[in-house]
């Protein structure tokens, strides 16, 4: 793989900054941020009204934690406008996301916001190894979803040419990559594996194509995940975080010459983790739910906002801002089965454990008498794929679990193609539990 350390000069000056200069303007920009939210939004006035606290009263970073936290509820409460925070005449963006039940979330960003989002993503696609000049790839899908036109607009900003191609059609995808040998690609992981099969279904060593990084993110997916497509594709594969409420893609991104977790772009979104039962603040370093608060966000501030994502704060290594941990996975999408705490990340790590199996995996949950139970179904590798082989790939996988995650379940190893592929987010869990 070619090293694409980005230069020391091309970085925003903050990135390297001191921690004391970071905190500096992040108290200032919180400051403002407060005002701004309780000044314009209903709901933050009432809510900081009713806990007894006033932007005013924000004297260090650390008073944050006297404001009230902000949930997706808040959104659908308030469905579609309620929370913005300039006439909506100043919106000139809007994005949704669908979520699983009710209406959808709806979030707004003025001009400002969008020129902020683009600086990040730029950032962030810099900071992966992508350099002005470059093609980039993008397969997130655009539309509401914030994943495509997030990425586009950043990839304009750092001066490459890009190729909004979205998600689907993946044969067209491998064409597309082979002709116009873009250097990066932006799309979920999951939807990677997709191509990668099509790549070598018409015979293309992957190893060979133009892509020299990736740049991931959407969904959960592991270091495990990451030397698969590494190895499979000759390219560095690093993790992108963002979401709906607070940006888009581009809150954090991991730096291609450490990938050691995902550095958090500080001067623009404020991080704390929560214990997610309590509430309490958690310091640096214990694992707990990532709440964000947005800095300088004009059209949607967001204070102390739940992500549900469970990660850890770690200290800068590359840059000077903090780092999370790469996303264990949401809060929601953890399964307690039999009183033991589950998430579909663990089960990719031991699928991907083993050489017999393709990287493709989904969990199903059912319920037999009082028992919850999981099934879970993978399939083999074309070298692997007679019954004898499945058989034993099976046991191998179920014993794997049984061991490191320290649950018994059920494996099914079907033939290569049978487990559903992913054409954005993966769905990684289907729950046929009765529910209540
Ligand atoms: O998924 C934004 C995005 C697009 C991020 C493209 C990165 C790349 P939402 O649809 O609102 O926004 O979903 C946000 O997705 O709370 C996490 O649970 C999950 N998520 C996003 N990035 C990661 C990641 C976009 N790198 C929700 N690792 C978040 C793990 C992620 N989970």
């Amino acid at each position: 793989m070619k090293d694409l350390t980005p230069n020391q000069t091309s970085l925003d000056p903050i990135e390297i900054a001191s921690t004391d200069e970071i905190r500096a303007l992040q108290l200032k920009r919180m400051k403002w941020s407060l005002h701004h939210a309780y000044d314009n939004v209903r709901m933050f006035r009432d809510r900081f009204d009713a806990a007894g606290v006033h932007p005013d009263d924000l004297k260090s970073l650390a008073d944050l934690s006297k404001f009230p936290f902000t949930q997706k509820n808040d959104l659908r409460d308030n469905y579609p406008f309620g929370l913005f925070a300039v006439p909506r005449e100043q919106i000139v963006r809007l994005h949704a996301s669908s979520g699983t039940t009710g209406k959808p979330t709806v979030v707004g960003y003025t001009r400002n916001d969008i020129d902020m989002w683009a600086d990040m993503v730029a950032r962030s696609m810099r900071a992966s190894g992508t350099r002005p000049g470059d093609i980039a790839h993008i397969a997130y899908g655009y539309g509401l979803f914030t994943g495509g036109l997030g990425a586009h607009y950043g990839a304009e900003r750092l001066g490459c040419s890009v190729v909004p191609v979205s998600g689907g059609m993946t044969e067209r995808q491998v064409t597309l990559i082979e002709d116009f040998r873009p250097t990066t690609i932006m799309v979920t992981p999951s939807y990677m594996l997709n191509i990668l099969e099509q790549y070598r279904k018409a015979g293309i060593d992957p190893r060979n194509s133009s892509l020299q990084v990736g740049i991931f993110g959407a969904e959960p997916w592991t270091n495990a995940m990451r030397a698969e497509v590494e190895e499979a594709f000759d390219m560095h594969a690093v993790d992108i975080y963002g979401l709906s409420e607070i940006l888009g893609p581009g809150v954090a991104n991991e730096c291609v010459e450490t990938k050691d977790g995902l550095h958090i772009w500080e001067d623009h979104f404020y991080p704390e983790i929560i214990d997610p039962v309590t509430g309490d603040v958690l310091p640096d370093g214990e694992m707990g739910e990532l709440v964000l608060t947005t800095l300088t966000k004009e059209g949607l501030p967001m204070v102390r906002y739940r992500t549900r994502d469970l990660t850890r704060l770690l200290p800068g290594t590359a840059r000077s801002m903090r780092r999370m941990e790469k996303i264990t996975g949401r809060s929601d999408d953890m399964i307690i089965l039999r009183g033991v705490n589950v998430f579909p990340t663990q089960i990719e790590e031991q699928v991907l454990a083993l050489p017999d199996l393709a990287p493709h995996f989904q969990i199903q949950l059912v319920r037999e008498g009082h028992m919850d139970c999981m099934d879970v179904h993978v399939e083999a590798s074309e070298a692997a794929a007679s019954e004898d082989a499945r058989t034993h790939a099976a046991e191998a996988l179920r014993k794997k679990i049984k061991d490191v995650v320290g649950i018994s379940t059920r494996v099914h190893v079907g033939v290569p193609g049978s487990v559903e592929r992913s054409q954005g987010k993966a769905r990684r869990v289907i729950d046929n539990r009765p529910k209540g």
